[in-house]
């Protein structure tokens, strides 16, 4: 029988303690974290996952703040924009909601945040320090990936781990985590992506999967081992006419096939997707407690 891992139960408790921990930090005298969101356009998606952002902030006690702009706004300005969140003394953290509008260069924008502020760390300061295995904010999504591993006590040490993807925000750096000598690390880890030439062997070798490729129900049954932990971070709208809107969400893995198979697995949604916005809000402490002095 596989386990599911579930990504809201582990987010309701990492919640609990982040509320407990803002309740302490008020009670002595110090503002509670405060993280700031940049959302251009009007993308559903996007809106959603900043709403979902800014509702965890309320649940905990965190102060929120939310910056909307036009999706014609000039790269200049929202640079402009970008200067004044860095200055605000009152602001721990912030996130520029990607993707941007095509008339916007996303690495000209994700390099002008303090690193500092860099709570989803993505600026290039982070991202060094990160594959340094020096103490930095770690993105969103690979951190609550290592969360979700932690709270279910599974270690990739020894393990074969296979990464299908290899974007900045996921592939690459999960690749990275759970290869280094850190706990629940201490992997060897294989990077498939477009050219990887047997993919379905080595998918079928791995005992950690972790799919991060945007395929709706990539990774089919015969692609896995049995006994495999599954770890699916895909979020794909498909066509559903069973469903109300029309449309379903599903993952990069066929669940309802690869999960007779494995021993763990991530549903879509309710997965991996908690734990992305966990991640951000544990960096978001962290940021807070840097810049709170500490009692003598
Ligand atoms: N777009 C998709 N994932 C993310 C994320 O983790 N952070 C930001 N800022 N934008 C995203």
């Amino acid at each position: 029988m596989t386990q599911i891992l579930d990504g809201k139960a582990v987010s309701a408790a990492v919640k609990a303690q982040l509320a407990k921990e803002v309740a302490h930090m008020v009670l002595m005298g110090q503002a509670p974290p405060h993280l700031a969101a940049v959302l251009v356009g009007d993308n559903p998606a996007s809106k959603a996952y900043v709403g979902n952002k800014i509702k965890f902030c309320k649940e905990v006690g965190y102060k929120s703040t939310l910056r909307e702009f036009p999706s014609t706004i000039s790269q200049e300005d929202l640079l402009h924009q970008i200067a004044l969140l860095n200055q605000d003394k009152g602001l721990d953290g912030y996130i520029v909601q990607l993707p941007l509008p095509s008339h916007i260069h996303e690495d000209k924008v994700v390099e002008a945040v303090d690193p500092e502020k860099d709570v989803d760390g993505f600026h290039v300061v982070n991202v060094g320090k990160m594959v340094a295995g020096l103490p930095t904010f770690l993105p969103a999504t690979p951190y609550g990936i290592t969360k979700i591993m932690e709270h279910y006590g599974i270690s990739a040490a020894g393990k074969h781990v296979v990464v299908l993807g290899r974007s900045h925000i996921v592939g690459r750096p999960i690749s990275v985590l759970l290869s280094q000598d850190r706990p629940y690390g201490n992997g060897t880890v294989t990077v498939c992506h477009s050219r990887t030439k047997n993919l379905k062997e080595l998918c079928a070798a791995a005992d950690i999967l972790v799919a991060a490729i945007g395929r709706p129900r990539y990774v089919t049954a015969d692609m896995v081992k049995e006994g495999a932990v599954v770890i699916d971070v895909g979020i794909n709208r498909v066509e559903d006419q069973f469903t109300k809107s029309g449309y379903a969400l599903v993952g990069d893995v066929d669940f309802d096939a690869v999960s007779l198979k494995t021993s763990y697995i991530t549903p879509v949604p309710g997965g991996v997707g908690p734990m992305t916005i966990v991640g951000l809000m544990l960096n978001t402490m962290l940021a807070a407690k840097k810049n709170r002095p500490t009692r003598p």
